[in-house]
C-alpha cells in the first residue's frame, strides 16, 4: 500500500472538494489502508474499506470481516436496544494499541454476526423514493407485511431508512459515514450519531459515496491486488 495521501486529523476544512491540496478521491479512499495518524481507532474492525468489499464491490465471507452487531434484549418487554452510551451497535474487535481481541461489551445479550455485503445494489436503493418503499409495506394476501422504518438524517430530514440494523440508516453517504465511524473508528460528521471531534466533516464520506453510485466504471486504484482471491457475490 501507497503511503496515505491525507494528513488526518489534520484541518478537514480547506476550500472544498481538496484536503491539503489534494481533491478527495472516493475511490483512492476507498482502498487507502487508515492508520491511528490519519484517523483510524482508538478500536476498530479493520483499516480499510476494501479488506471487508474486495474490489470495491464485493462482500467477503471471511469470517475475520463479519461485523459484530450488539445490543440489549430487555427481558420484561421483549424490545431488542441500543446500548446505554453506545454511539453505535457495531462492537469492534481490534485496537490501534495492538490488544488481545475486544470481547462484545458486557450488557450485550444479543450478537448478531454480519458478512460484509456486496455493494453493487446498495447505490441503487439509495434512488428508490420513499412512496415505492412505503407503498410495498402492505400485506400480500397473507396478511404479513413489512413496516418502513422513518429516520431522521442528518439534515433533520425524515427519509424511509435503507441500510445497517433495522433500517436505521436513511442515505448511501450516512451509510459510508457509518462504516468509517463502526468499522475503522473514524468519527465522520455524516454518521448516524456523530460524534465529534471528525476526522472527516462529511467530505470524505460523500467522495466514498460517489465512487460507489459510479459503479463499475470506476475502480480503485489496489482493487486487483487487494481483492485478488476473495472476490464474492459479483
Ligand atoms: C470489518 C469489515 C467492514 C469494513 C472495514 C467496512 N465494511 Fe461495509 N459492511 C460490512 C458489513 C458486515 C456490512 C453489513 C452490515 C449489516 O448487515 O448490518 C456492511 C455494509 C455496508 C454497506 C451497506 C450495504 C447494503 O446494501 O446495505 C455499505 C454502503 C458499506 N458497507 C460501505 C462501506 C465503506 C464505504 C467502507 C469503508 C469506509 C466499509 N463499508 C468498511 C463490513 C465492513
Amino acid at each position: 500500500m501507497p503511503a496515505p495521501v491525507y494528513s488526518y486529523p489534520a484541518p478537514v476544512n480547506p476550500a472544498a472538494g481538496a484536503v491539503d491540496g489534494h481533491a478527495i478521491d472516493g475511490a483512492q479512499l476507498f482502498s487507502q489502508k487508515f492508520t491511528s495518524a490519519t484517523g483510524l481507532g482508538p478500536s476498530f474492525n479493520a483499516d480499510a474499506c476494501i479488506v471487508c468489499h474486495p474490489g470495491g464491490r464485493g462482500a467477503s465471507a471471511d469470517e475475520a470481516h463479519f461485523a459484530r452487531r450488539v445490543a440489549h434484549l430487555d427481558p420484561a418487554s421483549g424490545r431488542v436496544l441500543a446500548m446505554a452510551g453506545g454511539d453505535s451497535m457495531v462492537a469492534p474487535r481490534r485496537t490501534t494499541a495492538g490488544d488481545a481481541p475486544l470481547p462484545p461489551p458486557r450488557e450485550a445479550n444479543v450478537v448478531s454476526l454480519r458478512m460484509p455485503l456486496a455493494l453493487a445494489a446498495a447505490t441503487r436503493i439509495d434512488d428508490i423514493d420513499d412512496a415505492i418503499i412505503e407503498a410495498q409495506a402492505v400485506a400480500k394476501d397473507d396478511g404479513i407485511h413489512g413496516r418502513v422504518h422513518r429516520v431522521v438524517g442528518s439534515d433533520g430530514r425524515s427519509r424511509v431508512g435503507r441500510y445497517g440494523w433495522k433500517a436505521d440508516v436513511p442515505t448511501l453517504d450516512a451509510m459510508v459515514a457509518a462504516a468509517f465511524s463502526d468499522e475503522m473508528g473514524l468519527s465522520s460528521a455524516l454518521a448516524p450519531r456523530p460524534r465529534p471531534p471528525f476526522v472527516d466533516d462529511g467530505r470524505m464520506a460523500r467522495a466514498v459515496a460517489s465512487f460507489l453510485r459510479a459503479g463499475t466504471a470506476a475502480t480503485p486504484p489496489q482493487a486487483a491486488a487487494a481483492g485478488a482471491g476473495q472476490e464474492r457475490g459479483q
